[in-house]
């Protein structure tokens, strides 16, 4: 098997391995007891790598990330037995490393963790740097802990399967890394589009890896989240309302997001105003949508309830320039009148 790359956080090191398979799982669980976590639609997909572990699958979709799914997967496991030192595999897209992680770090008070992230986007983000949780009714990730794997395998074979929808979704926090951390991948994606892509498998490694290491780097220098681990909500306040009040996919919600803070950033941050353009035409290059009629009151309702918000305002990641992104302490006075503007 590869050798891992090791990230250290503060309490656990994470072991990345960036071109290994479900067929590492039995090495990697030593005497441990491996029990998927899968969805639906990677069951019926994968069925015959994953039949000789036990196996809990959920159904597919963001509606299943709720309490009641964590509760279920918990009864689950009490049936087959589970220990603390057994290992419970995520295997699936951002939903299923979600409630994994969750669960792992609820059951018996904590269980050893792997993830094997199946979409583009759980592979760049979502399987990295320990959050996980359910959502409650509309409000996202309400619950939930900061809990590291003790492994991540990455392998774009299982991106063959995925919709092209789901790529788009991917696509979007790609673009996000690219704004808040790395302009030259700006222009990388700007030579590029989603087909490019999906041909070249050896240059898709080597981004998807790129995107992982800039989520792992950043995770590790900041685990809790108290400084530079807010970049990575660029887009994600107004998109994360978006997304809960229109049922838009994240990777949707996310890119109007973005466009809403790049426009906020104009104005407040001094952004080259040529910047907004230039995001426009590269999501739209990935599929991605740029604008939405939103009732803005239903949003800041519910950004009011969202975890950043202080009885001062919320922090909002802004953008001084490509790749310099800044933090900036809103009021909900203030956001709400950029909204009424920018959703009319
Ligand atoms: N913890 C974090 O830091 C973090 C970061 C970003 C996003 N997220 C969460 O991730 C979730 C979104 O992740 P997602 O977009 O992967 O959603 P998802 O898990 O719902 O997957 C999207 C769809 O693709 C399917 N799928 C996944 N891999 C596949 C494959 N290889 N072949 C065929 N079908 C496949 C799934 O069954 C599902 O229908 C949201 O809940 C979001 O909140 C978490």
């Amino acid at each position: 098997m590869e050798k891992a790359i090791p990230f250290q956080y503060q309490f656990s090191s994470v072991e990345c391995y960036f071109q290994s398979s479900l067929a590492s799982l039995d090495e990697l669980a030593g005497n441990a007891k491996v029990i998927i976590l899968t969805d639906e639609n990677l069951y019926r997909i994968y069925k015959e790598d994953i039949q000789a572990y036990p196996i809990i699958t959920i159904s597919p979709g963001e509606e299943t990330k709720q309490q009641p799914t964590a509760d279920q997967v918990i009864s689950e496991l009490l049936k087959i037995g589970a220990n603390r030192d057994d290992l419970l595999v995520g295997f699936g897209g951002g939903v299923v490393t979600d409630l994994a992680g969750y669960v792992a770090s609820i059951y018996k008070r904590g269980m050893r963790l792997g993830l094997i992230p199946t979409s583009l986007l759980a592979m760049v983000d979502a399987a990295i740097g320990g959050k996980n949780g359910v959502n409650h009714g509309l409000y996202k990730n309400m619950a939930g802990t900061i809990n590291q794997p003790s492994f991540i395998i990455f392998n774009i074979d299982y991106l063959k399967s995925l919709p092209h929808e789901e790529w788009v979704n991917g696509f979007a926090e790609i673009i996000k890394h690219a704004c808040i951390g790395d302009e030259a991948m700006f222009q990388l994606l700007e030579e590029h589009e989603i087909a490019y892509w999906k041909s070249h498998p050896d240059h898709l490694a080597a981004l998807i890896e790129r995107n992982a290491r800039f989520k792992l780097e950043v995770t590790v220098a900041d685990e809790k989240e108290r400084g530079i681990r807010k970049w990575l909500n660029f887009g994600h306040t107004i998109g994360h309302s978006i997304e809960n009040r229109y049922s838009l996919p994240h990777g949707k919600a996310i890119s109007i997001g973005m466009m809403a803070a790049a426009k906020l950033s104009v104005a407040l941050e001094g952004l080259d105003s040529q910047f907004p353009d230039r995001l426009k035409k590269l999501l739209l290059t990935y599929e991605l949508p740029v604008h939405f009629a939103a009732d803005h009151n239903s949003l800041i309702e519910l950004m009011a309830a969202d975890k950043k918000m202080t009885s001062k305002g919320i922090d909002f990641v802004l953008l001084k320039a490509p790749g310099n992104p800044t933090i900036r302490n809103i009021s909900l006075k203030e956001l709400t009148e950029f909204l009424k503007i920018y959703f009319q």
